[in-house]
């Protein structure tokens, strides 16, 4: 059996983070000074996974000029374009060539666990169905797809459903085989016009298809807002502060808060923010829940935002 193939998606514009994310791409962020996908390889290694495809849009030139190859990470990457971000299943659909028949887990760019998938993956194998995804016990289910579970297996989905039905939400990390590329040309786009993921796997399970659920008790964050972008920032720095040892900071540093190499940071203090390497920031006041990269100078105090020297938009 060959090895289990790896597909990254990153082809999202990560318009909740503009202007830092005009400049640099989402999957590339730094938290706890590194790059966001650098956590998705280590787990992805970890399950034995080496071979990858990321799926990019328009941020291609600079998602290859930063991850190359892939050598620099320990894994083999390959990348195809999304022209559109119309769907995690349209995604996916370009990277049939890629993933040639055999088996893949599906990662979503902007997602960080604290656990590992390697029993998960056994599970996947050892069971023989089409498809296993993670779910998880959530407050709020409406935010995500939903998931039925009767025993180990999914038996309904719905993305984002109103009245949700249960409160395990699809966890951004699926298992295929290959009866989804039977699926996928018969997909039709959802009420919000794009190809869903949940969709897929109803269609799967529709047709007879054995699809299990795998729960998971460990922390889950994506990096897709302001707030969640610190607070996964914060978790993985374990509170901080964490300032790069050759970052200046001229100022009072307070907890959650990240500066990366070489920035420079004048303020009167700073707490629950991010400072991207390099960026050079000159507050006349506080920082407080804010993420700064390049060039930036402000008279007062900066509360919950986002700025990019560079981005002259
Ligand atoms: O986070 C888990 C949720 O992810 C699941 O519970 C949902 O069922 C699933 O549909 C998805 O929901 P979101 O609406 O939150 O997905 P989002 O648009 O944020 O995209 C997730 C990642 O996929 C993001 O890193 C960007 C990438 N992406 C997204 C789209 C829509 C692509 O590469 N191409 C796309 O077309």
């Amino acid at each position: 059996m060959n090895e289990m193939k790896g597909v990254i998606l990153a082809a999202g514009k990560g318009s909740r983070l503009y202007p830092v994310t005009h400049i640099i791409p989402k999957p590339l962020l730094p938290l706890a000074n590194r790059m966001t996908l650098a956590y998705a390889f280590e787990k992805l290694k970890e399950m034995g996974v080496h071979e990858i495809c990321v799926v990019v849009g328009e941020n291609e030139n600079a998602m290859k000029s930063a991850l190359g190859d892939g050598s620099a990470f320990g894994v083999s990457l390959s990348y195809v374009r999304q022209p559109e971000p119309k769907g995690l299943a349209h995604a996916v659909s370009f990277t049939k060539d890629f993933v040639a028949g055999d088996s893949f887990v599906l990662y979503l760019g902007d997602a960080i666990y604290s656990d590992g998938f390697v029993e998960l993956k056994k599970r996947f194998e050892e069971s023989g169905c089409a498809n296993l995804n993670l779910v998880k016990s959530v407050p709020d289910p409406e935010r995500f797809g939903v998931a039925n579970v009767e025993g180990d297996r999914i038996v309904k989905l719905v993305e984002k459903p109103k009245q949700p039905e249960s409160n395990l939400a699809m966890a951004g990390l699926y298992f295929f085989g290959p009866q989804i590329w039977e699926i996928l040309p018969d997909l039709q786009p959802s009420g919000r016009g794009e190809f869903e993921i949940t969709d897929a796997i109803q269609m799967l399970i529709d047709r007879g298809n054995l699809v299990l659920a795998g729960l998971y008790e460990g922390a889950w964050f994506d990096t897709g807002t302001l707030d969640s972008f610190l607070e996964t920032s914060a978790y993985l720095s374990n509170n901080g502060p964490m300032v790069d040892e050759t970052a200046t900071v001229t100022g009072s540093i307070g907890d959650k808060v990240v500066i990366g190499a070489g920035a420079t940071v004048e303020c009167e203090s700073i707490e629950d923010s991010v400072v991207l390497p390099g960026a050079k920031v000159k507050v006349n006041g506080t920082i407080r829940h804010s993420v700064f990269g390049g060039e930036v100078e402000l008279g007062e105090s900066a509360q919950s935002v986002i700025l990019h020297g560079d981005y002259k938009g």
